[in-house]
């Protein structure tokens, strides 16, 4: 049989939890994941969540990441010696593909006196080349803490770099990376929909373009754009983020109305704004991983000890 046959007749959840303990693996998910996946998951939550998560790992001799390649080895910098497993190795980002390494270093080369703030959504040999990292829920505060005579170099998301011009008042070089799936939001349509729904809040993740985001009435991280469904005094909201989260913000927010902010049809689907990268893994792949302990995130030792710099400092200045 192909090694990557899986039996029909096999109770994926039962003989993920069966080698999950036989593994001492620890499942973490990002909210974009399936709502299978979600529901199996030790820790469950946003970039910051699971950064923290995979810093405090005690127990587990294996993490499975069920993310994107960025977030499985930010959990390998910080944990050198577990074994961090993710179940497709494909799963990349649009926003990490968009900085690579060398670039960054070429263009500190040309703004000697600035300061590098990453976004968490890049890889780990960029992640050497910063001064800090931040996530959509502490970048407020981290672009707050850098000192007030540095100019700032902000990679790789513009988007999320404006917003933060716009809350902080600090001006910032912004490298021109997107994230795919929030720049598929319709402007013209979201404006439709709230006519449709006048009393729908907006909420939106700060990865969005502007023109979007001028109509929200909330911009948050996931996890932020969760706790403010649940506990807002409003009970119908349009949700501007990778469509993964309305699981559990149903499971959050119970009777409450959501509605997927609609993306421009450019030809192909109309209605979805699902991450094709964090949809590579499926419920078999987790299976697969846990059995074969693969595929595995390797890092070379100089590299992770560079990376994990900057990321020391954001969970410092995020506690
Ligand atoms: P957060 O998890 O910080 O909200 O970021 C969203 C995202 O795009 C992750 O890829
Ligand atoms: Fe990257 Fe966007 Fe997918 Fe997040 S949703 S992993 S930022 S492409």
């Amino acid at each position: 049989m192909n090694p990557t046959t899986i039996d029909p007749a096999l109770d994926l959840f039962a003989e993920i939890d069966r080698l999950k303990r036989a593994r001492r693996a620890v499942i973490l998910a990002h909210y974009y994941q399936d709502a299978e996946i979600q529901d199996l998951a030790d820790h469950l939550g946003d970039s910051l969540d699971l950064a923290r998560a995979a810093q405090a790992e005690r127990d587990a001799e294996v993490i499975l990441f069920c993310g994107v390649h960025f977030m499985a080895e930010t959990a390998k910098i910080l944990n050198p010696q577990k074994t961090v497993i993710l179940p497709d190795k494909d799963a990349g980002c649009s926003l990490a593909d968009s900085c690579p390494a060398d670039a960054l270093r070429a263009w500190k080369a040309k703004h000697p006196q600035h300061y590098v703030v990453s976004y968490i959504n890049c890889s780990a040999a960029t992640k050497a080349e910063s001064d800090v990292i931040c996530t959509s829920s502490n970048a407020e505060k981290i672009i707050r803490s850098v000192p007030a005579d540095r100019p700032i170099l902000f990679a790789p998301d513009q988007n999320l770099g404006r917003w933060l011009m716009q809350k902080t008042g600090r001006p910032m070089d912004l490298w021109p990376g997107t994230c795919m799936v929030h720049v598929t939001f319709s402007e013209r349509r979201i404006v439709e929909l709230k006519t449709r729904h006048p009393r729908a809040l907006f909420i939106a993740h700060p990865e969005c373009e502007p023109a979007v985001l001028r109509h929200a009435q909330f911009v948050g991280s996931t996890r932020r754009l969760l706790e403010y469904v649940r506990d807002s005094e409003h009970d119908e909201f349009i949700v501007g983020t990778e469509s993964g989260i309305l699981h559990t913000m149903h499971q959050a927010a119970p009777g409450k109305t959501l509605i997927e902010a609609p993306v421009e049809n450019k030809g192909g689907c109309s209605a979805c704004s699902q991450c094709p990268y964090m949809k590579l893994n499926t419920l078999e792949k987790v299976y697969l991983a846990l059995r074969d302990l693969a595929p595995r995130i390797e890092l070379d030792e100089d590299l992770r000890r560079r990376a994990e710099i900057p990321l020391l400092r954001m969970l410092a200045a995020s506690k």
